[in-house]
Parts: C-alpha cells; structure tokens; sequence
C-alpha cells in the first residue's frame, strides 16, 4: 500500500509517500524558519499563507521525484490536529481535494500519533511500551499497548519541555528554535556551573512543571555581565539541558519501572537532543529495556510519520468523510 502524507500543523510544510510493500519513506520538507525566525516565534497567519504557496508544488515534486501519479496511490492522510487552525486547514483542504481527485479514501492523524509512530521509522515497534512525547506543544507520558491505543498518563502543569529550551534560547539571545541551538552550544559547555532546579523530579505523580525553571534561568542570566560571554552562553545551554533531561529521563523510567514494560520510546521535536537519547539509551541498557533513538529528521514535524500512521489506519479499515474538520487543541484517544 502506497499512502501520501501531509503535514502542515505548524511551520513546516511537509509531504511523504509510505510504501507498505517495502517499508520505505520518500519524505520533503520546505521549512519556514527563516520566514519567523525575525519575529522569535511562528506568526500562524504567516505560516498559513506559506503552507498555500509551498504544498502542492511540493507534492508535485515528490510525486515526479518517485516516479508516481495520484492514481498509484491507495490512500491519503493528513494532519488534522492539534496545531495552527489556518496553517492545518491548509493541509486538510489539500487532502481532501486530492483524495477527492484521485477516488481514494482519506484518513485524519492526530498529530501526536503521527509523532509516536514515527519510531516505526527507525525498526519494528516492541510493545508495550511508555512513551515520552515532547515536542513544542506537548509534554507527555503515553501507555502505548499496541498501535491505535493510546493512554495518557499525565504531562505538564504548565509549560512544554519544548517551550523551556525555546524560552532559554530567546533570553540568551538564539534564533528560533532554540532547542537545536542549545542541544549544540551545550556540548561546549562546563557542568553544574548555575544549581538548576529539577523541578517535580522527587514528586511520584507522573507530571511535568517546567515554568519555574525557565525563571531560575532568567535569574541566573539576570546575575551575569552583560553581555554573555560565549562560554557564559554554553554554560547555561549545558545546565539547562542537563536539568530538563533528568526530569525527563527520571519521569520517564520511574514510569517504565512501575509498569514492568519491554521497552520506551521518545517522540516529538524534542527527542532530536543527543543529550536525551544518550541517557534514555544509557538508563535503558541498564535496565535491559528496549530502545531505539529516533533519527531526528523523523522526531521533527514531518510527513512520513503522518503517512505511516495513515498507512495503519487504512489497513485497519478506518476512513474519514470529506467533512472532517481540523481542530486545535484535543487529547490523542484510541482508535482501536
Ligand atoms: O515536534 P516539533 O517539531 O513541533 C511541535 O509539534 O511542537 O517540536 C518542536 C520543538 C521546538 O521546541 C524545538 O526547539 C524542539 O522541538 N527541538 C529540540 C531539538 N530539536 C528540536 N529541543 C532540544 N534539542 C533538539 N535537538
Ligand atoms: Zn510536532
């Protein structure tokens, strides 16, 4: 079965083919982070008008690229949500027509799902398992029996993980995102510099806070000569990143321990940082449990995870009518 993704919840646009027969994705990317990188953060209308001028010349590309017509294809998921209304009806609205055109059935993904699987990438799902999904608009802890069923088991109070590093980064003056930036300054960096809080970390709930952090940061930002020096720079990436992946890695395993599952796994933009796949591989190897670090191409937004995921809706039989709606904001529910 071949399935075309598309993806256009945020500021990237984003097509793939998935090919069930061969297990192989042909996934391309037209990111917009020049077009809001002056404004330090993703102006929706913006990111609307530019998923419109971007996608289907981006189909088009892809199509040719793979030697393919709309009528090769056996399905078409899309995006639906959570994410920018105007920038996922973008995508939904281009869904829908080439499904329409090509007489083939349509699935909405729930974004979140898309990231999940998108592991599926990288080998073949072990389940059980618990899975952390941080990206920008999420921080999540997810009991994934097998693929469509999805339990939450509790997130963040206030802030994404992906929101602390993109904060930090804008007080220290980085282009956004910032999580990259600070995933390559902090290599440079000296640990245990500033005492950073972990917060929540001791609390046995499994539930995030990441907004205290982001003040203590400012504090210790506020404390140095101004302006930073780049070590001062590379010294507060490094302890920030250090804070953010014990908490995660800390909620993450105390989970998997108390649920005895076979393995974890990392989703969402997030799971690109080295530092948090390093010690999630590390904590995992030591307790013999599976894992497999995600390539961060697929841990960013993308469109072969959407295909992927669309591949296994459609194999399930799920279809969705031409009036499906995209929304901004819902919880991710089983569907199986
Ligand atoms: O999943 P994603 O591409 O978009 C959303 O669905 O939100 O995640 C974007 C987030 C941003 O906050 C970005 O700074 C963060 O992922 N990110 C990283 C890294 N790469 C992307 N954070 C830390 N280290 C990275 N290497
Ligand atoms: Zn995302």
């Amino acid at each position: 079965m071949k399935v075309l993704g598309i993806e256009t919840s945020c500021d990237d646009t984003s097509v793939a083919v998935y090919d069930s027969d061969t297990g192989s994705v042909a996934n391309l990317i037209s990111s917009q982070v020049d077009l809001h990188d002056h404004f330090g953060g993703v102006v929706p209308e913006l990111a609307s008008r530019a998923h419109l001028v971007n996608l289907l010349p981006l189909v088009d590309v892809l199509l040719k690229r793979e030697n393919l017509t709309l009528q090769d294809l056996d399905g078409v998921a899309v995006t639906s949500g959570p994410g920018l209304i105007g920038a996922l009806l973008v995508g939904l609205s281009t869904g829908k027509a080439l499904s329409l055109a090509a007489d083939r059935p349509l699935v909405g993904i729930h974004h979140i799902e898309g990231h999940i699987l998108a592991n599926a990438l990288t080998g073949e799902l072990v389940l059980p398992a618990v899975v952390l999904v941080v990206s920008g608009g999420h921080t999540e802890l997810i009991h994934m029996p097998c693929i469509g069923r999805y339990e939450s088991l509790g997130g963040t109070l206030d802030d994404a993980a992906g929101e602390a590093f993109d904060k930090t980064a804008k007080l220290l003056g980085l282009p956004y995102p910032g999580g990259p930036h600070i995933d390559r300054l902090a290599r440079q960096g000296k640990p245990g510099r500033f005492a950073l809080p972990r917060p929540l970390l001791k609390d046995k709930r499994p539930v995030f806070s990441f907004s205290g952090l982001k003040t203590a940061v400012r504090l210790v930002i506020d404390g140095l000569p101004q302006p930073l020096s780049e070590q001062d720079v590379c010294d507060v990436c490094r302890d920030l990143q250090d804070a953010i992946v014990d908490v995660l890695a800390g909620k993450l395993f105390a989970l998997a321990d108390d649920l005895q599952v076979p393995a974890v796994y990392l989703a969402g933009g997030v799971a690109a940082n080295g530092w948090l796949q390093d010690r999630v591989q590390a904590e995992a190897d030591r307790r013999g449990v599976h894992f497999i670090p995600p390539k961060p191409l697929y841990c960013t937004d993308n469109a072969a995870m959407i295909a992927l995921a669309g591949y296994h809706h459609l194999a399930a039989g799920r279809r969705d009518s031409l009036s499906l709606d995209s929304f901004a904001r819902a919880p991710l529910t089983s569907w199986r």
